[in-house]
C-alpha cells in the first residue's frame, strides 16, 4: 500500500507551523514561522499579537509546506491534521479554521489532535521502529505544561504529576527576564541555559536559599522558585545592581532547583511503577525545556540509578530538539493511527482550548 500522506497544521501558541509527513515516518517538509521577537518586549505571549501573526503567516506556512514537500494538495495529500487544543482559543482558531476549510473544500478526511499527545508520541516516530514500547513514562516540559505521564497506548495517558501553579518553561522564561538576559533565537529558557554554561566564576557568591517545594509528593510547583529570585533582585534594588558573578550564581541555583524537582518525581514514578510490576523500558522527555543539556545529564543519572534498582535497562529518549519545540510534524504523526483506522473528525469539529489529555 501507498504511504498515507498528511498535511498537518499547528497554531496553539506563538509558532505558526505546517508540515507534510507520511505513515512511513518521513518528514517531507516542516515549516515553523516563529514570532518570538514580537513578544520579547512583553515578556510572554501577548495573545492579540500572536493571533494577528498567525493570521498573517498561516497561508504562507501551508503554501511553503506543500511546495517544500513537492506535493500537490489535491493529488498527494490523503488527510489533514490540526491541533484542536489545548492552547489559546484565538490562536487555535486560525489553524483549525484553515484545516477544516481546506479539508471540507477538498473532501479530505480531517483529524483534530491533542497538542501534548503530539509531544508525547513524537519519540515513537523518531526512534528506530519498535524501540519505544507501551507502557512508557513521558515527561512533557514546555511553556504550557509540566507533566509526568504514563502512556499505555496511542490514546491512553495517565497523569502522574502536574504543576499546581506555573509551568517549568514559563518559570525559565520569567527568571530569564528577571535576570535581564538577552533572548536567543531559541527563546528565554535557552538564553538562561547558555548563560549558566558560560565560563566558571572566580569566587563563590552568596545567594539566597532556594525553595524546594513538595518533596515526596507527586506534584510540581514552580512559582516559589520564581519568587525567590524576584525577591533577591528586588532587595538589591534592581537587576542593574547585581554583578555578573552573582547573576550567574542565581541563574545556576535556579536551574539546578528547577531540574531537581523533575529528577525527584521521575525517580518516585519509576519506583512506584516497579512496585506495581509495571515494566518501564523508556523515559521519553519532550517539550521545549527538554532541549536543556543540564537537565539531560541529570535525568540520565536518574535512569542509571533506577535501571540498577530494577535490574533491567531503562533508556532515556529525547526526540531531536527541532521536534521538541512546537511543530506540525508531531501533529501529523499523532494523527496517523486515527487516519489509518478511518477514525476521522467532523468538518465542524470545535477547538478545545482546555483539553485534558
Ligand atoms: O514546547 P515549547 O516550544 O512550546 C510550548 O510551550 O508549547 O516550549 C517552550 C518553552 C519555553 O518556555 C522556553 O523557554 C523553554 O521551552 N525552553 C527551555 C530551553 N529551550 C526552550 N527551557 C530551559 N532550557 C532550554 N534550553
Ligand atoms: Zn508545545
Amino acid at each position: 500500500t501507498r504511504n498515507f500522506t498528511v498535511l498537518a497544521i499547528e497554531s496553539s501558541a506563538d509558532d505558526t507551523c505546517a508540515a507534510v509527513v507520511t505513515s512511513s515516518r518521513q518528514i517531507l517538509s516542516n515549516v515553523v514561522i516563529k514570532q518570538h521577537e514580537l513578544h520579547e518586549e512583553y515578556g510572554g505571549i501577548y495573545p492579540p499579537t500572536a493571533i494577528h501573526a498567525h493570521q498573517r503567516n498561516m497561508p504562507f506556512a501551508v503554501k511553503r509546506a506543500l511546495s517544500e514537500a513537492n506535493v500537490d494538495i489535491i493529488r498527494d495529500i490523503d488527510g489533514i491534521a490540526v491541533t484542536r487544543g489545548p492552547g489559546m482559543p484565538g490562536c487555535l482558531s486560525v489553524g483549525t479554521n484553515a484545516a477544516k476549510t481546506l479539508a471540507a473544500a477538498l473532501n479530505k478526511p480531517l483529524v483534530g489532535v491533542h497538542h501534548m499527545q503530539g509531544h508525547a508520541l513524537t519519540a515513537i516516530f523518531t526512534s528506530e521502529s519498535g524501540t519505544i514500547k507501551f507502557p512508557f513514562l513521558t515527561l512533557l516540559i514546555s511553556g504550557g505544561h509540566t507533566l509526568l505521564l504514563l502512556a499505555t497506548d496511542h490514546h491512553s495517558f495517565r497523569i502522574l504529576a502536574t504543576t499546581e501553579d506555573e509551568s517549568i518553561g514559563r518559570t525559565f522564561d520569567k527568571v530569564s527576564k528577571l535576570l535581564a538576559l538577552k533572548w536567543t533565537a531559541l527563546g528565554p529558557g535557552d538564553a538562561l541555559e547558555k548563560f549558566c554554561a558560560e565560563e566558571a566564576d572566580e569566587a563563590p557568591v552568596e545567594i539566597p536559599p532556594i525553595t524546594r517545594p513538595l518533596i515526596g509528593k507527586m506534584q510540581f510547583s514552580y512559582s516559589g522558585l520564581h519568587s525567590n529570585i524576584e525577591r533577591f533582585v528586588h532587595r538589591a534594588g534592581g537587576i542593574e545592581n547585581i554583578d555578573i558573578s552573582t547573576k550567574r550564581a542565581l541563574a545556576r541555583a535556579f536551574q539546578e532547583a528547577a531540574v531537581k524537582q523533575l529528577e525527584e518525581k521521575v525517580l518516585l514514578a519509576l519506583q512506584s511503577c516497579r512496585q506495581k510490576g509495571i515494566h518501564i523500558q523508556n523515559l521519553v522527555v519532550s517539550g521545549g525545556v527538554a532541549s536543556n543539556h543540564y537537565l539531560r545529564g541529570r535525568l540520565q543519572q536518574c535512569v542509571i540509578t533506577e535501571s540498577a534498582n530494577q535490574n533491567s535497562p531503562i533508556s532515556l529518549v529525547f526526540p531531536p530538539p527541532y521536534l521538541c519545540t512546537d511543530n506540525a510534524v508531531m501533529i501529523g504523526w499523532a494523527s496517523m493511527h486515527r487516519f489509518l483506522a478511518g477514525d476521522y473528525d467532523d468538518y465542524g469539529v470545535e477547538l478545545q482550548p482546555k483539553w485534558s489529555i
